[in-house]
């Protein structure tokens, strides 16, 4: 496992050459934390995102999906209290023109700047909102002004009842997103730790108050779980309780899950009790009574919500950083990306030994009927050892070679990425082979 500085430095290079993450407008120089996921990438985002989704709303009867526009009436922003508070103190230098969050100038060097060194050169703190503005309709005046929104959750809130209605729901319930968000940070960085453009995967549960302890308990636990599913490694995850000066005026209890990343423990997922304040606040403002009648008690109340909040662009740096490996096989270093197989992004590479005796033909037909299952991938360049290691780095977790013996008896060689065990397993049982060791999988500490 290589030092903690250098991993940072060894992923990033890694994600460019073998095409998970780029830089956005790179000919341009780049725009300053942008970025774009390339074809391993987006195949390994999407199965992150289809991995929440289906432990979220397609294993569940109590959770509806929904997919909000980004835009929305400006006045929701006004009801969150995003216009007023979604700030953070920022401080200018004068001289090089840098920008600092008030937090990140140390008290025993006030006045000074960070970057170019200069005394008495910072301007006082000011408030900064981090909402993306942009006009909507030709005319660019206050009037036409509207946010790119900067958390999913807002466009659940303003369907609930459409949701709950058009699926029959009743509380409690919930409804999860997955989607865009738009900060405009002031220090983004750490890669793809903090953006200005990211995806959040959100879920709102609507329950009966006195009853949002215990349902908030029940989704801190199934959250953490979530990620030991996810194949992330158990001592690297904990929670972190805000205290009151970090919780929100309005939640009546607040966790993060945290992950040791090479640069320190940082959040990934925020769980919220966020109580009655964002469905009161949305009927204060829109003028519409959103309570909620119990036919069953005939009780009248406005929900509380519990809010289970991850991050996915980050989740998929955890992923990454978490599978991120280098060891010695068979005297050769290699890189291997010990992804779980669920995410993976190629789940097999298929490899003819040789161009010859039949094994492209053979090889070929495996790769046709498995990709009606798979993502995966053929490869008869080079040495088969090369076409190895080029699958580790991809974090494919099948190597499946045809060689002769194939065409005798259609058995085909698999190996582990892991433990590099090799397996004799016959080409029409590939399928269920693969599929019972995905399920079977578990990360090692
Ligand atoms: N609706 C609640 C909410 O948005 P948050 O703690 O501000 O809560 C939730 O954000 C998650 O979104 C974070 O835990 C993180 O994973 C992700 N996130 C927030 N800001 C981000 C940024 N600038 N870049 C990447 N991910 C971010």
């Amino acid at each position: 496992m290589p030092e903690s500085k250098n991993l940072m430095d060894n992923l990033v290079s890694l994600c460019k050459r073998r095409g998970f993450i780029f830089r956005s407008s790179e000919i341009y120089g780049g725009l300053n934390s942008c970025y774009d996921y390339g074809p391993l990438g987006v195949e390994l985002k999407r199965n992150l995102k289809d991995f929440w989704w289906k432990a979220m709303v397609q294993t569940r009867d109590d959770i509806e999906g929904l997919d909000a526009s980004i835009l929305m009436h400006p006045r929701v922003w006004e009801a969150s209290g995003h216009v007023a508070n979604f700030t953070d103190p920022m401080i200018d230098c004068k001289i090089c023109k840098a920008r600092f969050r008030a937090d990140e100038i140390k008290p025993e060097k006030a006045g000074q700047c960070p970057r170019c060194g200069n005394k008495d050169s910072l301007t006082e703190a000011r408030n900064f909102n981090l909402m993306f503005k942009t006009f909507m309709g030709p005319v660019e005046e206050q009037a036409n002004v509207v946010y790119m929104r900067p958390e999913t959750a807002q466009g659940i809130y303003v369907n609930v009842y459409n949701v709950m209605q058009a699926a029959r729901q009743k509380i409690p319930f919930g409804i999860a997103q997955i989607g865009k968000a738009f900060r405009n940070e002031i220090t983004p960085g750490n890669f793809t730790f903090r953006t200005r453009e990211f995806e959040q995967m959100e879920m709102q549960f609507f329950v009966k108050p006195g009853t949002d302890v215990q349902w908030f308990e029940y989704w801190k636990e199934q959250r953490i779980q979530w990620y030991d599913e996810l194949g992330i490694r158990k001592s690297r995850l904990h929670f972190h309780e805000h205290t009151p000066e970090e919780r929100a005026f309005y939640a009546a209890a607040a966790f993060d899950i945290e992950y040791e990343f090479p640069f320190g423990w940082k959040e990934l997922e925020g769980i919220h009790n966020r109580t009655n304040y964002d469905l009161s606040k949305h009927q204060e403002f829109s003028g519409k009574d959103l309570s909620y009648f119990d036919d069953q008690t005939r009780e009248k109340f406005i929900p509380y919500i519990v809010e289970t909040s991850a991050g996915c662009d980050r989740t998929l740096l955890t992923t990454l950083v978490d599978a991120y490996d280098e060891d010695v096989v068979e005297g050769e270093a290699r890189t291997v990306l010990r992804l779980s197989p669920v995410i993976a992004p190629i789940k097999a590479g298929i490899f003819p030994l040789v161009k010859k005796g039949g094994m492209p033909e053979a090889a070929q037909k495996i790769y046709h009927d498995l990709t009606k299952q798979f993502h995966v991938f053929y490869d008869d360049g080079g040495a088969i050892g090369r076409r190895y290691r080029r699958m580790d780095e991809a974090g494919t977790p099948f190597g499946i070679t045809i060689d002769g013996q194939t065409i005798e008896d259609q058995t085909v060689t698999v190996r582990d990425r892991d433990t590099l065990a090799q397996e004799r397993v016959a080409s029409d049982k590939l399928v269920a082979y693969m599929q019972e060791k995905m399920a079977a999988y578990t990360r090692k500490e």
